[in-house]
């Protein structure tokens, strides 16, 4: 039994907590704000994250089967970014059951991630996405979302050492210091920007600014507005590799961020992604439907590997987050058909009879497909964005 005083102080307590939550939800970025979501499009994607589950989640393990640490990072991030536009929890138990959860809640030191991380400085920063997508949706549900947010911290801190001055600047591909290439800079400007956003401080905006001036200058960018893999070691030169689908996106949702973090006014950050978001649309796709140059609708041509077939749908989400930091009637408007045609042709070309969606969407199945937890969060991104900025 409560004596009078413990009561005052539970009541004290509780009365705390529950102001700390009204302040929490106040808190929330403006990016985050609940915008119109197609319900039909949420409905779809639903089914998909739903069949990603049953078909691939591994609760006692915490990872999918058939998928690799930063692979099973954007799955996790599809599934609390679906939880956030569709207002549900379906999922909710996902991220503390989740490896990257687990380690999450251990509280590590920069060192011990980077170790973890294996030295791999794109892993690292698709594993903040995870943790901070996560902690939004447990911000918004008024959990404690601590632990992710410190974790997304400390591996931030250990990628910002990875910086160094060989070919004018940029951030190593990983920790053996051989390559420098552009998804590496490109998160590296979205982590610095999102992070300033997020409350991180000037270093934040500071190394934003810095990736942004090292990435534009870097030569990675070629004629035709779309980044090349990265820079020839020793010469410092374009390498002239393959431009990855994603490669095409992340660098316009860094910077956008950028933008916001600038106080929305510098138009020509907006400017410059739409360079690259332009050449995507008219060179990396076929009949308007994104095709990355290892899908073959055909059996026996060329096959994407499990990172490749991941590819497509982290550009639709890096444009749903540009679209969601540009914050510009006009700009979602000229984007809102491609992602709604995206949509349209994983779900008729994409999908199988079980739901899982397949690695090839600009055709139907011939063969050629492949099915696996890569493939089927990346359709899944294509059904998310689409909710909100396609044509419902
Ligand atoms: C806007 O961004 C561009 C591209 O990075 C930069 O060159 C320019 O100096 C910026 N303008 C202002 C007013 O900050």
């Amino acid at each position: 039994m409560f004596s009078s005083w413990s009561r005052t102080l539970l009541t004290t307590l509780l009365t705390s907590c529950a102001l700390a939550r009204l302040v929490q939800a106040k808190s929330v970025p403006q990016q985050l704000q609940k915008r119109a979501q197609c319900a039909a499009t949420l409905t779809v994607a639903e089914g998909v994250a739903n069949v990603m589950q049953s078909t691939y989640w591994d609760s006692f393990l915490g990872e999918y089967s058939g998928g690799s640490l930063w692979t099973d990072a954007n799955a996790l991030e599809d599934l609390h970014n679906l939880m956030l536009g569709a207002d549900i929890n379906t999922w909710s138990s996902v991220a503390d059951d989740s490896y990257i959860g687990r380690l999450a809640s251990l509280e590590l030191s920069s060192g011990e991630w980077e170790i973890l991380l294996d030295g791999s400085n794109d892993d690292a920063q698709w594993v903040i996405l995870a943790l901070w997508k996560i902690a939004d949706y447990k911000t918004a549900r008024g959990d404690n979302a601590d632990a992710y947010l410190n974790a997304a911290a400390s591996i931030y801190d250990y990628v910002t050492t990875q910086w160094d001055d060989t070919c004018g600047g940029g951030v190593w591909w990983s920790t053996a210091k051989t390559y420098k290439n552009a998804i590496t800079n490109e998160l590296f400007l979205y982590t610095s920007a999102d992070g300033y956003l997020r409350g991180g401080g000037q270093t934040y905006l500071d190394n934003a600014n810095n990736v942004w001036n090292w990435l534009y200058n870097s030569g990675m960018r070629n004629s035709q507005g779309l980044f090349n893999d990265g820079l020839v070691q020793g010469t410092c030169v374009n390498n002239g590799e393959t431009t990855w689908i994603y490669n095409q996106g992340v660098i316009a949702s860094g910077l956008a961020a950028l933008y916001a973090a600038g106080g929305s006014s510098n138009t020509t950050l907006l400017n410059q992604a739409e360079i690259t978001l332009d050449a995507t649309i008219s060179l990396l796709t076929e009949d308007d439907i994104l095709k990355e140059s290892c899908d073959d609708a055909a059996a026996g041509g060329t096959t994407c590997d499990s990172d490749q077939q991941i590819f497509k749908g982290i550009w639709t989400k890096h444009v749903q987050y540009y679209l969601d930091m540009a914050n510009d009637a006009t700009r979602t408007a000229k984007y809102s058909p491609f992602l709604g045609s995206q949509e349209s042709a994983v779900f008729h070309y994409g999908t199988d009879s079980a739901d899982v969606v397949g690695s090839v969407w600009y055709a139907p199945n011939q063969g050629g497909s492949i099915f696996s937890p890569m493939s089927t969060t990346s359709g899944l991104e294509a059904h998310i964005a689409a909710a909100k900025y396609g044509p419902c």
